[in-house]
């Protein structure tokens, strides 16, 4: 069994070829999305919604995080092939400090994670400079960043203006420098999902960020179509007309290496 390495989806970014990330949350459903093809595989706090029943990602746990990745892990421990990369979100209220989110995420490291994901911009420069001195790769999420949605007045598009557009890629390259070894970009138009992707030499994922992305990334729940309630525009159903969720899963990982995904209908052109 091979385990996708950070080197290797640095290389696949330099060579221009796209891959595939999907949240799972528990062993069967990481089993399946390893076996489709992903590059990474994402525990994401949007357990909080698709697995608790809650309204926000705020009330979710490192107890919670870390439970989930350790299903994660032992899915993947038998199955795969070339096993993907275990990603694991640091939950709301986790990342006061720089030596506090260190601690946590060794936990979350020790249950399986390969690396973490930090929300946050400038302000979380320090902490990931700490975390990777320590050996603890991360991932910085940018742009829409549900725990803060409180701050930023909902679930809404990121990165519009000229200002807000030019601060992202600021962030980007800044954290970039402190030692991020991925960037993941939420709901933002194509130009800044482009900007960004050129500027990094590690790879960028996009939800909502455009086709110009190293790598795109949906939640498991809402690519079924078994998400409940209105869709963000760059949800697609890939259960339906297949009926057959390891079909869907390879499907949205095809689309996704080919280009097909996203769209122009999936964008903020
Ligand atoms: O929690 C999550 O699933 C995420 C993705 C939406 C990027 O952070
Ligand atoms: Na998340």
């Amino acid at each position: 069994m091979a385990q996708i390495t950070l080197t290797a989806l640095d290389r696949r970014k330099a060579e221009g070829r796209r891959f595939a990330v999907l949240t799972a949350y528990d062993a069967t459903f990481a089993s399946l999305v390893a076996d489709a093809g992903a590059g990474v595989i994402l525990v994401g706090d949007s357990l909080g919604m698709v697995i608790q029943g809650r309204a926000s990602t705020t009330p979710v746990t490192m107890a919670d995080m870390i439970y989930h990745t350790a299903c994660v892990a032992r899915g993947l421990d038998a199955s795969a092939a070339d096993r993907p990369l275990i990603m694991a979100d640091m939950p709301f209220a986790s990342t006061f400090s720089p030596l506090e989110t260190a601690r946590e995420a060794a936990r979350l490291m020790q249950v399986g994670a390969n690396m973490v994901k930090i929300e946050g911009g400038a302000a979380m420069a320090d902490t990931i400079r700490f975390l990777t001195q320590h050996g603890i790769p991360v991932c910085a999420h940018l742009g829409l960043t549900p725990q803060t949605t409180d701050m930023l007045g909902g679930y809404r598009i990121q990165g519009k203006s000229e200002e807000d557009a030019a601060r992202i890629a600021r962030d980007a390259r800044l954290l970039e420098d402190a030692g991020a070894r991925m960037l993941l970009l939420e709901c933002v138009p194509n130009a800044v999902g482009k900007a960004v992707s050129d500027g990094a030499k590690v790879p960028v994922i996009g939800i909502g960020a455009g086709p110009s992305t190293d790598a795109q990334v949906l939640v498991l729940h809402d690519m079924l179509g078994l998400t409940r309630g209105r869709k963000a525009r760059f949800v697609k159903d890939y259960l339906a007309g297949r009926g057959d969720v390891a079909a869907a899963l390879k499907a949205f990982v095809e689309e996704v290496e080919s280009g097909a995904y996203p769209a122009p209908e999936h964008c903020y052109g």
